[in-house]
């Protein structure tokens, strides 16, 4: 059964490649711009002048709507996890492939625990709305720091490894 699936599934090996880079291409830097030149300066004003009511208010509504925001990175996620693995399994890739291993180290490593973490602070338990919305202003404001503090250590982990990841790919080096 399995292994009439993989026949069928080998002669659109170009066509799930497609969907795999289509989906790398969303997951890796949809959000950039919004975070670079809205949260991170709207965040950086706002900690310059805390007690300015309207600099808290955008600041936010910016990461109230980021958090809506992610949610195409979120679903191009798996969908380059799915298209990745049949790109592994229809065409008999194996981890001898060094860079593929690398890779996959690099994926499972850093990017799906970054992933799960990034789920839950955008839209589950630590999605700010619900919070606001249900007057828990405490809650609110210590997911707000969290979120922050998660952008701080994912922002370098992004711009080195994500680069590195798709050199890794394309390239294909000898390792
Ligand atoms: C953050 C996650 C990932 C990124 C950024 C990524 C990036 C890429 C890129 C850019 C390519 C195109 C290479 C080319 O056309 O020359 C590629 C191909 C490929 N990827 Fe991924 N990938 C990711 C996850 C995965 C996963 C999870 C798997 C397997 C379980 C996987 C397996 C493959 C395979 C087998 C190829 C085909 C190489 C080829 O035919 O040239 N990828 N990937």
């Amino acid at each position: 059964m399995l292994e009439e699936l993989r026949q069928v599934l080998q002669p659109w090996y170009l066509q799930i490649k497609f969907i795999h880079l289509l989906a790398v291409m969303i997951w890796s830097f949809s959000t950039a711009v919004a975070y670079t030149w809205f949260i991170r300066s709207a965040w950086i004003s706002w900690k310059k002048h805390p007690d300015v009511a309207a600099l808290k208010k955008r600041r936010d509504w910016l990461m109230e709507q980021f958090d809506k925001g992610a949610s195409l990175e979120h679903i191009a996620f798996p969908v380059l996890l799915l298209s990745g693995g049949l790109l592994f399994w229809t065409t008999g890739w194996t981890l001898e492939s060094h860079w593929l291993a690398v890779k996959l180290l690099l994926v499972t490593g850093v990017f799906v625990p970054m992933e799960i973490v990034d789920y839950w602070l955008s839209h589950f338990g630590g999605s700010k709305r619900q919070w606001r919305e249900k007057g828990d202003h405490a809650r609110y404001e210590k997911l707000m720091q969290w979120h922050w503090a998660f952008f701080r250590i994912s922002t370098p982990l992004v711009a080195i490894f994500i680069p590195l990841i798709i050199y890794l790919a394309v390239v294909k080096p000898a390792l």
